[in-house]
């Protein structure tokens, strides 16, 4: 689907992809899992440029969770150098392009220093731009993220009652982070996975059989089409009141 289908005045303003599918995707090719991740890189600058292309603010993509050490070792290590590698080839271009990058997940003894040093390089290099947030979800999980912020209230000290929604919000990992409009998940698993549990009370959800190598701008901008035909009520009623 091309981009001029879509509502301009509608587009959302934070969209988030968890892009699964990779490892199977190759084993259907009789490949190892890994060069589904090597593949996935194309779809992933792909969705980046689209979001550009026709003006998303926020693009969050699940890179790797906590839950994704349970892996073999070695498709953990390569999924650790194959981010890093990413990262120092891509972030010049990103940071022409007006790209601001972040990160969201915990940083705990598992995530190499090397690898930090480069996501803090690749922050810093791109801090000023505003035109697209390219924030890569790494070593995330959505309880841990709740659990960090709830250590963060609870050590400073703030009285129980004066506890509120917005407290909460205010100690995840980006408290400047929208909530996201639309999630997309690929590759028919119709799941959360842990990703983004508090930010994603009131998002709609968009599922798609393809697999993450296999997604590109058309697929996204259909997601966003079928976004733009829902009919979000926030709890409420048509029409307000
Ligand atoms: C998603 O693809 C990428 C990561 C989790 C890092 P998978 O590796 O989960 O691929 P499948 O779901 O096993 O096919
Ligand atoms: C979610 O996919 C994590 C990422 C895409 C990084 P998984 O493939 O790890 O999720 P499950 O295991 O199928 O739930
Ligand atoms: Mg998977």
């Amino acid at each position: 689907m091309p981009a001029d289908l879509l509502d301009l005045n509608r587009i959302p303003r934070h969209i988030a992809c968890v892009m699964d599918g990779n490892g199977r995707w190759a084993q259907a090719r009789g490949l190892p899992r890994t060069e589904g991740h090597r593949a996935g890189e194309h779809s992933l600058f792909d969705v980046v440029d689209a979001c550009l292309e026709i003006g998303v603010e926020w693009l969050t993509v699940y890179a790797f969770s906590t839950e994704n050490w349970r892996r073999p070792r070695d498709e953990v290590r390569f999924l650790i150098n194959f981010n890093e590698e990413i990262l120092l080839r891509r972030r010049d271009e990103l940071n022409e392009r007006g790209v601001r990058i972040r990160f969201v997940g915990r940083r705990d003894w598992r995530v190499p220093k090397r690898l930090i040093r480069r996501m803090d390089e690749a922050s810093e290099l791109t801090e000023k731009n505003r035109k697209l947030t390219f924030t890569i979800a790494f070593n995330y999980g959505g309880r841990a993220e709740i659990v960090d912020a709830v250590r963060r209230i609870a050590a400073s000290g703030t009285a129980p009652e004066k506890i509120t929604e917005s407290t909460i919000a205010r100690n995840l990992y980006d408290p400047q982070m929208p909530d996201p409009d639309l999630v997309i998940r690929t590759s028919g698993e119709y799941r959360i996975s842990n990703f983004l549990l508090w930010e994603l009370a009131y998002s709609e959800l968009v599922f798609t059989d393809t697999p993450w190598p296999e997604f590109q701008r058309r697929e996204f901008f259909a997601a966003i089409r079928e976004f733009q035909d829902r009919d979000r009520r926030f709890g409420g009623v048509d029409g307000g009141g």
